[in-house]
């Protein structure tokens, strides 16, 4: 008897918090038959492993969830990227960026080395850095490897524009760019909010205002820092967004997430990942979407673009 079918593989390599939180939301997800767990600590991984498979009585779809090694990431359909340094409270997200390139150096060298053929996300931070790294280091296309961008700020944005507006967040259409980090900005002229422009919005209703929108715009940007300061790391809702990209890959959805691209020109910005709109499927990033934006918020994307440009070419070579 045949035992063993054509299963869907994914692999995490890193079993930190952001690592098992996502891990954790891939048993109730429903989205591969195999989860493989990777880090340098074995016996983190092994332990999370356990853990997890424990619970896949209680899942929607069976799952084998193992602590392996590289050479498991041959077979996989996508890799999902959390291993590395945090930010400790203080620490910006661009401190990182020294160490956590040498070991996205040593990662991708072994994922190659395997025989790995598919699609990388990464969310280790600096993460539009460190998917361009991986990009670099790995010689996959650039569809093939990209960052979770701003995704999670995407997310903060609607949550709270969700609540200020009183409206469903799902059906905040709003949109955080640029850098994962200090320099992102909302892309507000493309926001449509009951199918309402905001300028439409606050025309209507003075009950709303640009002085709210600016506070929730810097909410969203320090969110993290407010997170950190109180309980030491943010895992939660970026496993959920990591969950959300891989289910736009393996679903082959063509949906718009803003994820940390390649970008060849668009906005006028070349040879860096930044967090764009694109369209995702099963290829990795079908398509960037250039939104027209204002002349303001161009200004802001190009400068977003020069500080991870800076940042990064001490470590590009
Ligand atoms: P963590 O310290 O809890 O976990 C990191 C894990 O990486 C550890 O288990 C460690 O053993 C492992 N690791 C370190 N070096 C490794 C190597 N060479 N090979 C394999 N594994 C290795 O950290 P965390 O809180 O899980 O954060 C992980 C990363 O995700 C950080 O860089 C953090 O800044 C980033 N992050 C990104 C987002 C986002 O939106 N992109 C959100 C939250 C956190
Ligand atoms: C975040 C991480 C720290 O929560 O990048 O935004």
């Amino acid at each position: 008897m045949e035992l063993h079918a054509k299963v869907t593989r994914v692999a995490l390599v890193g079993a930190g918090a952001v690592g098992s939180s996502f891990a954790y939301q891939m048993t109730t997800a429903g989205l591969c038959e195999e989860l493989v767990i990777i880090d340098v600590n074995k016996a983190k991984a092994e332990g999370e492993a356990m853990d997890l498979n424990h619970g896949t009585p209680f899942s929607s779809s069976p799952m084998r969830i193992w602590a392996g090694d590289y050479s498991d990431c041959k077979d996989s359909e996508v890799i999902v990227i959390t291993a590395g340094a945090p930010q400790k409270p203080g620490e910006t997200r661009l401190d990182l960026v020294a160490k956590n390139a040498l070991i996205m150096k040593e990662m991708m060298r072994q994922i190659m080395e395997s025989g790995f053929d598919g699609i990388i996300v990464v969310a280790s931070n600096p993460v539009d850095i460190m998917a361009h790294l991986a990009w670099k280091y790995s010689g996959l296309p650039k569809s093939r490897v990209f960052g979770s961008g701003t995704v999670l700020d995407t997310a903060r944005l609607r949550q709270m524009l969700g609540e200020y507006f009183h409206i469903d967040s799902r059906n905040a259409h709003a949109y955080i760019l640029g850098e994962h980090g200090d320099t992102e900005f909302a892309a507000w002229s493309n926001s449509r909010i009951y199918g309402k422009t905001i300028d439409e919005l606050l025309a209507e209703d003075d009950l709303y205002s640009q002085k709210d929108l600016d506070q929730i715009y810097i909410n969203v940007r320090d969110a993290a820092y407010h997170i950190i300061e109180r309980k030491g790391a943010t895992y939660y809702a970026i496993g959920l967004g990591l969950v959300r990209i891989v289910r736009a890959i393996l679903g082959n959805e063509n949906c718009i997430l803003t994820v940390g691209a390649h970008v060849d020109g668009q906005y006028g910005i070349s040879g860096i990942h930044i967090g764009v709109p694109a369209i995702i499927n099963r290829q990795g990033v079908r398509e960037i979407i250039e939104f027209s934006l204002t002349e303001e918020e161009l200004k802001k994307f190009h400068h977003s673009a020069e500080v991870l440009r800076q940042t990064m070419e001490p470590v590009l070579h």
